[in-house]
């Protein structure tokens, strides 16, 4: 091959793999710390009174599979919407958030050094295995 033929093809790889680890590096995932060890210690108490009594992590841990390769967003949507379910909405938004960021404890996500924030980029992170 040519040399400028070779040059041309390593110059259309490079830019390919910068492409293609720029959307690696934007797509947060629930294991990348996306909630903070602040939010579970205000948000286990809750958990513990409002969530408990109906499903525990066992119940999460099955569901998740389910829930893998959608937004956490829309999880979080779910949990504001329906539940508990013998009083949906009845929580404060901060409050849900405190829960998902339980949630994501339990299920042995790891946490990090920014919080989860519904109006933030929740919609961009996505629910993976833990
Ligand atoms: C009074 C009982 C009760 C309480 C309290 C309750 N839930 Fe539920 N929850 C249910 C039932 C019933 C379902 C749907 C049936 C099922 O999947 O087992 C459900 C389903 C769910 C789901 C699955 C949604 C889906 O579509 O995959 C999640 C997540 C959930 N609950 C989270 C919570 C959280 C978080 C709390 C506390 C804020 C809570 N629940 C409180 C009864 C309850």
């Amino acid at each position: 091959m040519p040399l400028r033929h070779s040059l041309a093809l390593a110059t259309v790889v490079l830019a390919f793999a910068s492409v293609s680890s720029m959307a690696i590096a934007q797509q947060a995932t629930t294991n990348d710390g996306v909630y903070t060890q602040a939010q579970v210690d205000a948000g286990r108490e809750t958990f513990t009174e409002y969530c408990a009594a109906c499903h525990e992590t066992k119940f999460y841990q099955d569901i998740w599979p389910a829930w893998e390769g959608r937004s956490l967003k829309n999880f979080w949507f779910i949990i504001v919407g329906e539940m508990p379910a013998d009083n949906p909405g009845m929580l404060y938004d901060e409050e849900y958030t405190n829960i998902v960021a339980t949630i994501l404890a339990d299920l042995g996500f790891p946490a990090g050094d920014t919080p989860l924030d519904p109006n933030g980029n929740m919609e961009d992170i996505l629910i993976a295995a833990p």
